[in-house]
């Protein structure tokens, strides 16, 4: 498995990998739901190259990108273990050097949901990810249905763009409790991850009831929103009941949806969905 920190070295390594090229993009700290699109990519492709970079200009001043989790030795371990043929370990100065002022963002879509809250997040998701794409030029991407709204932005940007380049999102990797595995779990002391089981209790509540019948979309938010607020360390930001290709929220009576929310539990802010329908 390469190793590679500078664009130089990428460049010079990248004619060596076979096509087609998998390319699975991450912050680190990587925890099963990043590998099950690492097994995806090396499922599908003759290359695997994975990306470790956690993005500053997706994380707002007051975000957690000082806190955020990192450990590059565990990361490659884990990397090798999976067969990665190929790790680029950008710096902040490669990605962003002085006078950088570029920008790519999508722009509907960034600015609903997640984008409400969090206004200057995908912008810097898309601009990232655009700049990964540039260099690494893979056949294929893989992202994580856990980030619902992030998926549906760069699939959007691939198209409006014109990348030559698959987009697979895959399926959300949970704790055997029903949490979604996310790095920033590991934030949680031991009452706040007992806590953090409202979401995915809610969404499976919810999907329980559109199993049933249930096709309200306000009955089926309600459901989510009833789950979270009988947990004391839990508060609910919002939960939505979405088109899940528009992400535009539904009213009345729904047959296929996303059904997101966020929550921060403690200082925590976590965030899952769960499609019902086809
Ligand atoms: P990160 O949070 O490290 O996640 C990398 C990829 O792993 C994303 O596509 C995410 O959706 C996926 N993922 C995370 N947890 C998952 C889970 N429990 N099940 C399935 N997939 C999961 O998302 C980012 O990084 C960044 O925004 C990035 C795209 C790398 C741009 O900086």
């Amino acid at each position: 498995m390469k190793i590679i920190k500078t664009a130089d070295e990428l460049e010079k390594e990248l004619p060596g990998l076979k096509r087609p090229l998998g390319f699975v993009p991450t912050m680190g700290y990587l925890h099963d739901g990043h590998l099950s699109l690492v097994r995806k990519a090396r499922e599908d492709n003759q290359a695997v190259a994975v990306s470790i970079f956690a993005n500053p200009t997706q994380f707002a001043p007051d975000e957690d990108l000082e806190s955020y989790p990192r450990d590059i030795e565990r990361d490659l371990k884990l990397l090798r273990g999976e067969g990665a043929d190929l790790v680029w370990i950008p710096t902040v100065e490669i990605m962003y050097p002085e006078g950088f002022q570029t920008w790519v963002e999508v722009e509907g879509l960034s600015k609903i949901l997640e984008g409400s809250y969090r206004p200057t997040h995908f912008k810097g998701v898309t601009t990232v990810v655009a700049k990964l794409f540039n260099a690494v030029r893979p056949d294929k991407a893989y992202f994580g249905q856990k980030d619902a709204q992030q998926a549906v932005v760069i699939t959007q940007m691939a198209r409006d763009l014109n990348y030559q380049i698959e987009i697979t999102i895959c399926p959300i990797v949970r704790e055997p409790d029903g949490v979604a595995m996310s790095s920033r779990n590991t934030y949680l002391g031991e009452k706040e991850r007992a806590a953090a089981r409202c979401l995915s209790r809610g969404l499976f509540l919810a999907r329980e009831a559109y199993q049933k019948g249930e096709r309200l979309s306000e009955r089926l938010r309600k459901i989510v929103k009833d789950e979270v607020e009988r947990e004391e360390l839990a508060e609910l930001q919002y939960v939505s009941c979405a088109d899940p290709a528009t992400l535009l929220e539904l009213e009345d009576e729904v047959s296929s949806c996303l059904i997101s929310l966020a929550v921060f539990v403690g200082k925590t802010r976590l965030i899952d969905n769960i499609l019902l329908g086809e």
